[in-house]
């Protein structure tokens, strides 16, 4: 069976970036933008051009330096905003203008005070506005995922007949469940006329932690694009990380899907877009968090040191990372401590690993973490070092400990 490839658009450059505390000049957005399509993504959403004019100036530029990926500005359903996002797309050599509506019963009564013959009309309006300085539209229904099926299809079908390219199903609040989202997308696959002929894309949000896991659903229900950020990040508790469903899909070879990304920029992506932003990752995040390689107790670092895939799924190397690591804390055992010197080209017959390791038992209770240099003073207090057949070298600033991933 012929596999079936998964559009990657990042949208770290609108929905990531509007996290509060997030802000990124237009150099910034231009060099992840740069660094995006190395990635491979296939569609990068730049900024909600009407929103400021750091943020018109920012589409443009990225406009001017990307030629690949189709360059994507979100809009309302609201003219002035459509034709901004049209004028600010004047440079992409592939743009596309993301316009849409809110479509819940929630949008429609409190958010417009409107009707939902009102608001299909207001949708077909902004695909048939946008059509005018765009080939490429895709139409968001926002909240879909609190938006009944029955008339999320109807709005679906009529958006496609009037032009649009691609149509989002964003799950906007996180609210729905994996089984429900899936189903969802399916009912759209199964009844709305013409879905064949456009791109079916999920959007989904973190508030429950399913956003990937909602994701995954969707286009294992049919949908053919995920929009998702770097680590991340977005609006609350954020999108659907990019590195976790491109790796999910890159795992799962029975899926039958692949994306185009380059995995093994993903660590520098999830890097360049953290410092860029003053967004840390959080250490445990799956991928591209700073434990995601890193072993600390005793019975796991034992099994990787014998055999990596013991205790790892993935193959850190697929990432980015030239190696898992091996960190030693009080809950480190002999084969750690013995690996760590090896590494530093000190090899401990096992007279002197038991000395070192009672003295590095002492250090590590009192410490979070060992680091070369002060596997280097243990060595020094059980009198080793003399009689060490190969020279230590230790570069301070170099040290494994420094900087635990070596980003490749
Ligand atoms: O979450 C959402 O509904 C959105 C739309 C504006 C696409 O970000
Ligand atoms: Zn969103």
């Amino acid at each position: 069976m012929e596999k079936k490839r998964i559009q990657i658009f990042d949208t770290t450059l609108r929905d990531g970036e509007q996290v509060p505390g997030c802000k990124l000049n237009t150099k910034e957005k231009v060099k992840i933008a740069k660094k995006l399509e190395s990635l491979g993504v296939d569609v990068i959403e730049a900024g909600f051009p009407t929103s400021s004019p750091g943020d018109y100036q920012s589409v443009q530029e990225i406009c001017k330096s990307i030629t690949k990926a189709v360059i994507c500005a979100l809009s309302r359903a609201v003219e002035k905003d459509i034709e901004i996002a049209g004028v600010a797309l004047k440079y992409a050599n592939r743009p596309r203008i993301h316009t849409g509506i809110g479509t819940s019963n929630y949008h429609i009564r409190y958010k417009f005070n409107s009707t939902p013959e009102k608001i299909l009309e207001r949708a077909i309006y902004a695909v048939k506005y946008a059509k005018k300085f765009v080939e490429d539209v895709e139409f968001y229904a926002e909240d879909a995922g609190r938006t009944e099926n029955e008339f999320l299809a109807k709005v679906c079908e009529n958006v496609i007949k009037y032009g649009a390219t691609v149509i989002n199903i964003p799950d906007t609040t996180g609210y729905c469940l994996p089984e429900e989202y899936g189903n969802k997308i399916r009912f759209l696959k199964e009844n709305v006329k013409g879905i064949d002929n456009i791109i079916l894309s999920t959007h989904c949000h973190n508030d429950l932690g399913l956003a990937t896991a909602n994701s995954l659903a969707g286009v294992m229900s049919g949908a053919e694009q995920v929009e998702c950020t770097i680590n991340g990040i977005g609006e609350r508790a954020g999108n659907t990380s990019l590195e976790e469903i491109v790796m999910i899909i890159k795992q799962n070879s029975h899926l039958n899907l692949f994306t185009n990304i380059n995995t093994k920029l993903i660590s520098s992506t999830s890097y360049l877009v953290s410092e860029c932003t003053g967004m840390k990752v959080q250490a445990n995040k799956a991928i591209v968090g700073i434990n995601a390689f890193s072993h600390s107790s005793g019975i796991h670092q034992d099994g990787v040191i014998k055999k990596r895939e013991t205790y790892e799924s993935i193959n850190p190397e697929d990432v980015g990372i030239d190696q898992s690591s091996i960190i030693l804390t009080a809950r480190s055992g002999r084969a750690a401590l013995a690996y760590r010197y090896k590494k530093l080209g000190c090899f401990l017959n096992e007279h002197s690993l038991d000395l070192v390791y009672s003295i590095f038992l002492k250090y590590a209770d009192e410490k979070k973490e060992i680091t070369d240099m002060e596997l280097k003073t243990i060595l020094e207090k059980a009198n080793l070092n003399k009689n060490i057949n190969k020279v230590l070298h230790i570069n301070t600033n170099n040290s494994s400990s420094n900087r635990r991933i070596n980003i490749v």
